[in-house]
């Protein structure tokens, strides 16, 4: 009897663990609030599945991801993400790409997270200062400077940012977890909400004067 014990055990333990989740599958969306009467609802988690005898090689394809983007912004870069808007095919897949230009002299892509994915980023051209920072308590900043060929990873949720210190531009590719990672920007976020948070709130977290919070979210505050 003890021999069949063992297997059984055995068998239940991997029937177990082929069951368990370690979370709930990751939203593709910011949220989904609740509602009683699916009739005022809609699809969430990715996008309705054209049907597969429909789909066409366009359908997996983009062009002109070698062309330099402008960089003539207040922060000296540029973002082209090719997540499932640009890349239908990409629905259900969990993975995305993008290009970033880089001004030289300090165009930089400010701290910023993705909630939905992890990202690799490979340099093509210049000279990058990236880096990523822990969770509390530790904050502990993991950083490099990144040259042509090299390749620096940024775990999902972590606040990163990557500056080009070099006189010339700079261009960087970066693959990401999620066919619709998302993007926060601190400053904007934080400085540029809508409405805006109440800037006494923001002086006591952030420890500055309410003038000077005044100032930033003037700054960032574009859509009020
Ligand atoms: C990024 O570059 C494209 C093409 O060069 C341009 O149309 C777009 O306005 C630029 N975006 C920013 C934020 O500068
Ligand atoms: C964070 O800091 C604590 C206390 O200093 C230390 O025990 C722990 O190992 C640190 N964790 C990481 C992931 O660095």
């Amino acid at each position: 009897m003890k021999s069949v014990h063992v297997p059984l055990a055995f068998v239940l333990f991997a029937l177990a663990s082929s069951l368990a989740s370690a979370y709930d599958p990751s939203p593709l969306q910011d949220f989904c609030v609740a509602i009683n009467d699916p009739t005022l609802g809609i699809f969430v988690n990715g996008k309705f599945c054209k049907d597969p005898n429909h789909a066409t090689p366009d359908d997996f394809f983009f062009t002109g991801l070698n062309i330099p983007r402008d960089t003539n912004n207040q922060v000296g870069s540029n973002v082209t993400l090719l997540n499932v808007d640009q890349i239908p095919g990409l629905n259900t897949i969990g993975i995305s790409l993008a290009r970033i230009d880089y001004a030289p002299n300090g165009g930089e892509n400010p701290p910023h997270t993705h909630p939905r994915a992890s990202e690799i980023l490979f340099v093509q051209e210049g000279t990058l200062y990236v880096g990523f920072v822990t969770s509390n308590p530790n904050n502990t900043l993991f950083s490099k400077i990144l040259y042509p060929g090299d390749v620096f990873v940024f775990p999902i949720g972590m606040i990163h940012f990557q500056v080009n210190i070099a006189k010339t531009a700079a261009v960087a590719f970066a693959g990401l977890s999620s066919q619709n990672p998302g993007v926060i920007t601190i400053a904007n976020a934080v400085f540029g909400s809508t409405p805006p948070i109440n800037p006494y709130a923001l002086a006591r977290a952030f420890q500055l004067d309410v003038d000077v919070v005044e100032d930033l979210q003037a700054r960032f505050g574009t859509k009020d």
